[in-house]
């Protein structure tokens, strides 16, 4: 299993050293135009094999992208981040010239890759992708709901005061402060579910600081996060490297599913190793329909803002 992260940035990285530890990959091939960064940082994740036990071999390319050739995955975090007060559609006009060219340079040597878009604004980098390539619709996914229902657990379990291993949660919809929709109606502790210990009021505020989770570390952290970006990612990765059929709320091409079509939006799904090999229709309540609508509103907004 080769996989290329495009971007050697801090999600970037932290993407790749999560993969290799998990060691479910043969090849790790880390990708940026800046010279000799991802080499640095393949080099320097090297030198952490025989500390935390992992064979996966991780090299580095300045923009090479037939070091890249072959590769089974590849994630895209290139692009520039979010610097406080600033939204993740606002990268919009920098980052989707620079998504275009990468998958379509990905493509171009590895022509039976499954793309995994990071880059924000990620549903609308998502949807570019299916726009400018010829990938299958399976092959292109945006990831965003992997990253927010772990913000969403995190929340609920402090507001539980529970463990983390008891919480179950998902969020769906756009990857925006303003559009996430976190299912607080279906989230359980232990198959229990969570309004049964939390009133309407506090699993509002959960979710509430769900979907502000990564402006509120964008504040603190003065760019936008990468430790559980990367944890995201790698996550979705293993779970197509493996086979696994594993469900995550991911940005897949809508067409039908929700009542929706053309658009590339947070939803559940199954990856293995066909990338997605199924979208989930689940059951939402009149309110979830109307804010995912309300969501899908946002995105076809921004996604109105490419030059197609
Ligand atoms: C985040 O929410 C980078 O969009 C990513 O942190």
């Amino acid at each position: 299993m080769k996989v290329t992260v495009v971007g050697a940035g801090a999600v970037g990285a932290s993407c790749a050293e999560y993969i290799a530890i998990k060691n479910f990959a043969s090849e790790v091939v880390i990708l940026d135009i800046k010279e000799g960064f991802a080499e640095g940082k393949a080099m320097d994740l090297m030198q952490t094999a025989s500390l935390l036990n992992f064979d996966t071999q991780i090299s580095g390319s300045t923009n090479d992208y037939s070091k890249t050739a072959n590769s089974d995955v590849a994630v895209i975090t290139s692009g520039i981040p979010r610097k406080p007060g600033m939204t993740r559609e606002e990268l919009i006009g920098i980052n989707a010239g620079i998504v275009k060219q990468v998958s379509e340079n990905l493509i171009k040597h590895s022509p039976n890759i499954i793309i995994i878009v990071v880059s924000n604004p990620m549903d609308t980098m998502t949807y570019l992708v299916h726009k400018t390539t010829d990938l299958p619709k399976n092959r292109i996914i945006g990831m965003g709901g992997a990253l927010d229902s772990a913000r969403f657990k995190y929340r609920l379990a402090q507001a539980l005061e529970a463990p983390i291993s008891d919480i179950d949660g998902m969020v769906i919809g756009g990857h925006s402060d303003k559009g996430m929709l976190p299912l607080t109606r279906l989230a359980t502790r232990n198959s229990v579910k969570a309004s049964e210990f939390l009133t309407n009021e506090r699993l509002e505020q959960v979710a509430a600081d769900t979907k502000v989770g990564g402006a509120t570390l964008t504040g603190l952290l003065g760019t936008s996060a990468w430790y559980a970006p990367g944890a995201a990612v790698s996550s979705m990765v293993q779970a197509i490297a493996c086979d696994q059929k594993k469900m995550f709320p991911c940005s897949a091409l809508l067409e039908g599913e929700y009542g929706m079509n053309d658009i590339s939006i947070g939803v559940p799904v199954l990856l293995g190793k066909n990338g997605i090999e199924k979208i989930v229709e689940i059951e939402l309540d009149a309110a979830e329909k109307s804010k995912l609508t309300e969501s899908a509103e946002g995105v076809r907004k921004t996604n109105s803002l490419l030059e197609l």
